[in-house]
């Protein structure tokens, strides 16, 4: 008697071990953990899943020993430590990192094996300042040159974003450091973001706005996605249905979590139906305005928590959210293989360095008057730098993706390095303080002076490199407003072309996520655009203007000769920024290179342009179909005198169908290996057949035409070295 009694309380006790271990259990399958874990929870306790409890964190399950989820901005580096429950910098000691180039910089690498690396770096960092899910990349089209927020994205081209996307995420996932794709879907502007209605044709949207986001889901199977404020068809896209459970969960089979921008949540029915999963930073105005609400409030707490209770929304809809919360847990903060991570490694400044450096785009480079020799064979003796981002900190501003560096390389600490006392230093403008000053906040007399000043010392050098562009502050390349105008900013361009009546030898150098207007282009020698460069940004660009690095960035992104070549703006207010908070992207598919391509429009520099210090030679392009791919191949040699890269793009041209089509559409590309003077490298691109598709608005589906394509082999959109035609049954 005694004994069964001993024996079933063992097995009981066995069986309760077991039992707890299923989900506590590291290498049980994700799907019965989440299922176990679910089965244990009250519903009070799965509803606490669904929103925030601090700013930046949203609750585990304590009494079950499940861990919260700490979040945090992205995409660049890891965010400043904030208070729990204010957006007050926390003032923490250990909380520098490394800022790591623009993603706009990383789109001009067009080198996947480079995003991979900085999916790997960057997370490294969330994991060691103890974070989950970072809040980025992003990958929204960058259709007009206003955008705020342009820099954090990877430039006007679907194909271009979701290729080099997919290894940033790899590479972070891969650490258990959730990446959070933002902002889905159609947050293209910031001007009104909180409530513009975007209405864009299926096609368009299928074919440029959702493909970035597709990629990642169906090829990196990122674990978060941010909903945007905007609307679409006149719901807000953190919790729209159609987008979200439709098209995100439904039809491409994304089991992740959704989770709202900060703020982006309205409404407890909709959220309840329309596909949001973890509610963040609601009652703020996204930055500033703090209220009484507390976190039970929330459209995701106490008032979802009362439908359920009361039968007026199932259990199942809450399941089926917190399963998608635990599911993600488990992916991070429960993932035993989590990396420990660092923070401000010498890896990491070199990774971040390497993109910079790649990233880069030498745009013109007339008698060679690039690269600058080193010091001891020095060119010019007198070197005059101007221009305020020579010496400001462009970590700064911006909006969330600012960052608290530990090091901040500027381009003056940079060539000053190089040259010493060859160098000296004249401002000629200045922009007021990171992210709060606007143009017409700036002293005019004082602005003058600098100006003044900049002109006197220009008549004793023998070269200028203006060191300018935009810099994050609002209104220039910051979140929650768009440019102003298309000119650069603080009369840099009546600066640049009277320091360029004074000496013909001026190199212009620009950072900024956006194109801009030039009226100088003709009069200076050389241009440089940076992007942003992060915390390495002295080094990268010193190294490409001293030619220790041959530039092989590319633009993701048409400079247009005037904003009204935009696509876009021959429609009108309407068609940007719209009106009465609708906007209609009434160019449809032909966004960025694709007007320019097949209206014959001339740009400045069209899409996929860069320069180098070298040439190359394309051999004659091949193309064969293997199984459901194309496989283009083409030699590429280096015929001048130094070493570098180069990048072969693939455009399609599609033969007629039943709805318009892009005179060109990129496909494919590939960069080579580091080239000697002489050597060659043939490189093979794979398209899968299914990229030549258009979207069929009447069938709801993907459709291949049969025909003739032809596939132009490229140095850039409007530069095709050779063709080849491929038969498509
Ligand atoms: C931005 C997001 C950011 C969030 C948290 C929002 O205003 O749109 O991109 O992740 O704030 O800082």
């Amino acid at each position: 008697m005694k004994k069964t009694f001993i024996l079933t309380a063992l097995l009981a006790l066995g069986a309760m071990t077991a039992e707890a271990q299923t989900y506590l259990n590291p290498n049980a399958p994700l799907e019965e953990r989440v299922k176990d874990a679910l089965s244990r929870m009250t519903t009070h306790e799965k509803i606490k899943l669904l929103h925030a409890q601090s700013k930046f964190t949203s609750a585990g399950v304590p009494r079950l020993g499940i861990r919260q989820l700490n979040m945090d901005d992205g995409p660049h580096g890891v965010r400043e430590e904030l208070e729990w429950n204010t957006w007050n910098a926390a003032r923490w000691t250990n909380d520098s990192i490394v800022a790591f180039p623009s993603l706009t910089c990383l789109a001009s690498t067009w080198n996947r094996d480079l995003s991979q690396a900085y999916g790997n770096a960057v997370s490294e960092e969330f994991a060691f300042r103890g974070k989950d899910i970072m809040l980025g990349p992003g990958v929204n089209i960058q259709r007009t040159p206003l955008n705020g927020r342009a820099f954090e994205y990877m430039g006007e081209d679907p194909f271009l974003a979701g290729e080099m996307v997919v290894p940033y995420i790899r590479g972070a996932q891969a650490n258990g450091v959730a990446c959070c794709l933002k902002h889905f879907v159609l947050n293209d502007q910031e001007t009104d973001r909180f409530a513009v209605n975007v209405n864009v044709s299926d096609r368009a949207m299928r074919e440029i706005y959702l493909r970035p986001f597709q990629k990642a889901v169906e090829q990196a199977h990122v674990y978060t996605i941010m909903g945007s404020y905007n609307m679409w068809k006149g719901v807000h896209c953190c919790h729209n249905d159609e987008l979200l459970n439709g098209i995100l969960k439904k039809e491409w089979g994304w089991d992740g979590a959704l989770v709202s921008d900060w703020g982006g949540t309205t409404n407890t029915m909709e959220a309840a139906l329309g596909g949001l999963d973890i509610e963040m930073g609601t009652y703020t105005d996204g930055k500033v305005r703090e209220s009484a609400f507390g976190y039970d409030d929330y459209y995701l707490g106490n008032p979802f928590e009362q439908l359920i209770t009361e039968g007026k929304v199932p259990m199942s809809v809450l399941d089926e959210k917190a399963s998608r919360v635990l599911r993600t847990i488990f992916r991070t903060s429960m993932n035993p293989k989590k990396v420990i991570g660092s923070q401000c490694s010498e890896a990491h400044y070199e990774v971040c360095r390497q993109i910079g450096e790649e990233g880069i785009v030498l745009l013109k480079n007339e008698k060679n008057i690039l690269p600058l020799n080193p010091m001891k064979n020095a060119k010019y003796h007198n070197i005059l730098v101007v221009g305020e981002n020579a010496t400001r900190s462009l970590t700064k501003g911006g909006g969330s993706s600012e960052l608290k560096t530990l090091r901040d390389d500027t381009p003056l600490d940079a060539l000053k390095r190089c040259y010493e006392t060859m160098i000296s230093y004249a401002p000629g403008y200045y922009s007021g303080r990171a992210m709060y000053d606007r143009v017409d906040r700036i002293d005019s007399a004082k602005q003058a002076q600098l100006k003044a000043e900049a002109l006197e010392a220009a008549k004793s050098s023998d070269l200028i490199i203006f060191i300018g562009g935009l810099n994050k502050n609002t209104r220039q390349d910051c979140e929650n407003g768009d440019r102003e105008s298309y000119d650069l900013p603080y009369g840099q361009n009546e600066l640049i072309a009277e320091l360029a009546k004074i000496q013909k030898n001026i190199i212009v150098v620009t950072f900024g996520g956006n194109p801009y207007a030039m009226p100088w282009l003709k009069d200076v020698a050389g241009l440089v655009h940076c992007w942003y460069l992060g915390s390495e940004s002295g080094a990268a660009l010193a190294n490409v203007l001293t030619g220790v690095v041959n530039p092989s960035g590319k633009l993701p992104v048409t400079f247009a000769a005037k904003y009204e070549d935009y696509p876009y703006v021959q429609y009108g207010a309407e068609a940007y920024p719209g009106v009465k908070k609708q906007v209609y992207y009434k160019e449809d598919i032909f966004v960025g290179y694709r007007h320019f391509a097949t209206k014959n429009v001339k740009p400045l520099f069209p899409f996929g342009f860069g320069l180098s210090y070298t040439t190359f030679a394309y051999g004659k392009p091949t193309a064969v179909t293997s199984g459901e791919n194309i496989i283009v191949e083409t030699t590429v040699t280096n015929t001048g005198k130094v070493a570098g890269k180069e990048i072969v793009q693939v455009y399609m041209t599609a033969p007629q169908s039943d709805v318009p089509r892009s005179a060109k559409e990129l496909k494919g590309f590939a960069k080579t290996k580091v080239l000697d003077p002489g050597e060659s490298e043939t490189l093979r691109i794979s398209i899968p057949k299914n990229e030549l598709a258009y979207y069929d608005e009447t069938g709801h589906q993907w459709k291949v035409t049969a025909g003739t394509y032809t596939l132009n082999v490229g140095a850039n959109v409007n530069d095709i070295k050779g063709k080849v035609s491929v038969n498509i049954n």
